[in-house]
Parts: C-alpha cells; sequence; structure tokens
C-alpha cells in the first residue's frame, strides 16, 4: 500500500479510536433523566440505599442500566456495544473482539467450549488458571498436562519450552486445541511466536490465556501479545493491567483465527451472565480508548518506575536480583511491570507483605520468599516511597524462609479417570493425610500462586498428602481443602 494510503488509514484509525460509543451512548441516556420503569430494582439511584448513595454517588446507579433499544445487547450485538467491539478488535489486533463483564473466565470457558467437544484431549501447561481446568470439566475434555519450565528463583513455574509442545503435538495429533499463558501471573513470558507456530504448523487451534497481558499490544517494550504472533484466540482480563472495572475482559479472535466465530458466540450465550454491567462494559470501551490514546510517556514512565524498584530491590541487602538474565529454557522476558521482590532467605514473603501494608502499599501477591508487585500507570505517586520502604522493612531481622522454598510440585499425578467423570461421581470427605492412593473429586488450588496441584480424575499420592502438608504447616490455604485441624478434601466413592 502506498504511504499516503497507509498513513489517511492511521489517522482515521487514531480518529475513530478517541471516540466511545458505549459510554457516550450511556451519557446520552443518562442527561435524558429518564424515568426508568425496568430492572434494576434500585431505579437509576431513587431506590438505592442511602448509604451506599453517600459513598459512591448517584451517577454510579445512573449508569447502571440494563439492554434498553438505544444500549444494544451484549448477546446479539448490533448497535453501540458492537461499535465498541469493533473498536477494541481494531486496536487490540484482532478479527473480532467480545466484551465480558464475567471475567476472563468466561471468556476461556467458551474458547474451549468452542473447539472442543465430549471427549477431545487438550494440550495444556500445567500452570494454567483454574478456569481452564472448569472448562476441560464442563466440555468433557481430556486434559494433556505440559510441564512448564521453573523460576527457581521465586520457586513458581515459568513458560513452555517448544519442544515440549512439539514433542507433545507429535504424540496426540488428533488434539483440538492448545492452551498457552502469556504472561504467567508473576509476569514470566515463554516465547509465544515459536510456540504458537508449532500449533499452526499442525493445524491445531491455539488458546492464549493473556489475562495479565491486556496492556501488551499498547507500548513497544512489552512482551508480544499472542494476537500479534497468530494465535486463534485471545483473553484478556482488561481490569487487571487497563482501567477497566473489575470483572471487565475481552475474548479476541485471531485475525487468522480458524475457529468459527458462531461456535465462539454460542458457547458465550451457554456461559455468561444475561445480565451483563453496563458499567462495566462501558470501562471496557473507555479502557480502550485510554490504552490506544495514552501517551507513549506515560508508559515509560511507569516502566522506570517499576525498573527503580527492581534496582533498588537488588542493591538492598536480603534481596536476590530477578528476574533472571534472558533468555532461559522457557523464559524469554519478563513483563516488566511485574516487579517479584524475592528473598535471599533472610525474610519471609509473608512478613515482607506485612511490614509494607503497614505503611499503606498493598502488594498484588505473596508468596513464601517473595512478593509480586504488579505496577502500571498511576502508580507515580507512591514508587520512591515504596523503594524506602522496602530498605525500611528488610532493615529490621525477622524469621527468615531458610531454605528456599517452592509453591508448586515438580510432578504432575498420574491419571485415574477423566475430569468430569471425577467431578460428578459420588464422593466422599476425609482428612487430606488418609487420602494417599485415592482419587481427588476436586481440584486442590493453593493460593498463592492459584494454581491446581491436584485436579479431579487424578490420584493423590503420598507424595503430594506430602507437599500439601508442608504448604498448610507454612500458614498457606488451598481452595479444596477445607480448615484444620482436618484439612478435609473430596475423594471419588470406590
Ligand atoms: C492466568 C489467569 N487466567 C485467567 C484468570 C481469570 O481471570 P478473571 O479473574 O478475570 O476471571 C486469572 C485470574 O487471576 C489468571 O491468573
Amino acid at each position: 500500500m502506498a504511504g499516503v494510503e497507509l498513513k489517511q488509514l492511521k489517522g482515521r484509525f487514531t480518529v475513530r479510536q478517541q471516540e466511545t460509543p458505549l459510554f457516550s451512548a450511556l451519557m446520552r441516556h443518562v442527561q435524558g433523566k429518564p424515568l426508568q420503569y425496568h430492572v434494576p430494582g434500585h431505579k437509576g439511584g431513587r431506590a438505592a440505599w442511602s448509604g451506599l448513595l453517600e459513598a459512591w454517588g448517584d451517577q454510579v446507579f445512573a449508569y447502571d442500566l440494563t439492554e434498553l433499544d438505544s444500549l444494544d445487547d451484549l448477546h446479539a450485538p448490533g448497535g453501540v456495544i458492537r461499535e465498541a467491539e469493533l473498536l477494541a478488535a481494531a486496536a487490540f489486533g484482532a478479527q473480532r473482539t467480545h466484551f465480558l463483564t464475567a471475567g476472563a473466565t468466561a471468556g476461556i470457558i467458551a474458547s474451549v467450549m468452542a473447539c472442543c467437544k465430549p471427549g477431545d484431549k487438550v494440550l495444556l501447561p500445567r500452570n494454567v488458571h483454574r478456569s481452564v481446568i472448569a472448562a476441560v470439566i464442563l466440555v468433557d475434555a481430556y486434559p494433556v498436562f505440559m510441564q512448564p519450565e521453573f523460576d527457581d528463583l521465586a520457586g513458581v513455574y515459568t513458560g513452555l519450552v517448544p519442544q515440549t509442545v512439539e514433542d507433545h503435538l507429535r504424540a496426540y495429533p488428533e488434539a483440538t486445541l492448545l492452551v498457552l499463558v502469556n504472561p504467567t501471573y508473576h509476569g514470566a513470558c515463554g516465547d509465544i511466536a515459536d510456540l504458537v507456530d508449532c500449533a499452526r504448523e499442525r493445524g491445531v487451534p491455539v488458546l492464549v490465556d493473556e489475562a495479565h497481558g491486556s496492556h501488551f499490544p499498547f507500548y513497544r517494550e512489552f512482551p508480544p501479545s499472542g494476537l500479534a504472533v497468530g494465535a486463534d484466540l485471545v483473553v484478556h482480563a482488561v481490569h487487571k493491567t487497563l482501567g477497566a472495572l473489575t470483572g471487565g475482559a475481552m475474548v479476541h479472535m485471531g485475525r487468522e483465527s480458524r475457529v468459527p466465530e458462531r461456535r465462539l458466540r454460542s458457547a458465550l450465550r451457554l456461559v455468561h451472565t444475561t445480565s451483563p454491567s453496563y458499567l462495566t462494559m462501558a470501562s471496557l470501551d473507555a479502557a480502550r480508548m485510554q490504552a490506544v490514546t495514552r501517551p507513549a510517556a506515560q508508559w515509560s514512565h511507569a516502566l522506570a518506575l517499576a525498573h527503580e524498584v527492581r534496582r533498588a530491590a537488588s542493591l538492598t541487602e536480603g534481596f536476590l536480583p530477578h528476574p533472571p538474565r534472558f533468555p532461559r529454557p522457557g523464559y524469554v522476558a519478563q513483563d516488566p511491570l511485574k516487579v517479584v521482590l524475592v528473598s535471599d532467605g533472610r525474610w519471609r514473603g509473608q512478613d515482607l507483605a506485612r511490614a509494607l501494608t503497614g505503611l499503606g502499599h498493598y502488594p498484588e501477591l505473596t508468596g513464601d520468599n517473595h512478593v509480586l508487585l504488579v505496577m502500571g500507570v498511576g502508580d507515580q505517586a507512591s514508587a520512591k516511597d515504596l523503594v524506602n520502604a522496602l530498605a525500611m522493612v528488610v532493615s529490621v531481622p525477622g524469621p527468615g524462609t531458610g531454605t528456599q522454598v517452592s509453591c508448586v510440585p515438580k510432578t504432575i499425578p498420574p491419571v485415574a479417570m477423566r475430569p468430569r467423570q471425577a467431578a460428578f461421581s459420588q464422593w466422599r470427605t476425609l482428612p487430606l493425610e488418609k487420602a494417599g492412593g485415592l482419587v481427588a473429586g476436586e481440584m486442590i488450588v493453593p493460593y498463592p500462586p492459584g494454581v491446581a496441584v491436584i485436579c479431579p480424575g487424578e490420584l493423590i499420592t503420598a507424595e503430594m498428602v506430602g507437599f500439601l502438608m508442608d504448604l498448610l504447616s507454612r500458614g498457606h490455604s488451598a481452595h479444596g481443602i477445607g480448615p484444620p485441624p482436618d484439612y478435609l478434601v473430596s475423594v471419588v466413592e470406590e
């Protein structure tokens, strides 16, 4: 295309991207001071509790609307929601984008449903979010887990090496989906271009869970998005790193997606609420506009602050430098806005987090030997204080971790039955300590890092019981394990 034409196209793109069709339609509607003979029951705030009105103001309620003719319908968009979704698709580099108000979780479940039928095999890294496993249970698919690489400093999984994916694609040519995570919760990125290529060469669709990387398409120093390297489906939890309200997410079809849109839309209708929050949808529209039009200087400023915190930590006694030098197998880049503060063994993550919180700094996540800070535009005011707080906190001696600890087991338990079969079997509950050798009925997901260590249908090995008892004794909790002293778990009745 000629240079002039390209420039015009770019110009038109930028002008349209400054618009917020959904938010603007809501604003027009609210300005008309409508009388509401429709849901929701707070009637635009007129029937809301005074305490909420006092704290939040009445505009929150005025904008919390429902599917009126001028406001379109998320499940069959043909008006302002469609316009907003088309702008989002152009902005993120997708063929088509669907808004979600039920989190990335809804997009992930719908994506798996769009690609798989009962009995199909899905290739997935062991560190997938629990929503992927939920999808596998709902579809009655057969998960083939792949072991990701490991960040020995923080004790968490990183990404897959292409060889692992290639080996599995060769061993399971019938697989109907490959799931990738880009980045992990802690910001680790594998070689997403290579990983996507492996599957495309074999005609297997790729779903990239980019819940923590919605910002990737918007600044050159971020690692590449799955959308830029040919993934079929990409899910963004826009609320996590861009300016959308909690629950605001998007599922995108890649430019060359081989997944039929009808399938995805139909799956979304099965799993997504029929009462999507207009506040959340409008915030998605605004977050897209803001991300596209944000001056590069704001991103570079955020990156500089994150870098400053990372550097200050590396120069402070008690902290190990993180991330390690790149490239490493399965770990070729770190999201620069995820700062992992790693202990050299002299302090515990819980103690650092408590001390930081005491000073008014709230981290995202705490591991035994690390604390994760999710940084971004808007942190300007507090980054310097944070650096000072770090130095202050570690200067006070406390109990250390002793040895380096891992939040995830390095082995995948043997499979006894399909996850759906186990999830819908008769269960009995018994103390974790007595569950060795039995088949799990439920997922067991320690927090942090929120990755399932046991899936329904897997054998609870003696080694796994030991691993979990050790975690619990260190004060961690896990979804799927009841409270102390019994620590009850659900197992499949034999
Ligand atoms: C890797 C990953 N994927 C998906 C999700 C689900 O996102 P949401 O909470 O928006 O449903 C999470 C949530 O933390 C996550 O960490």
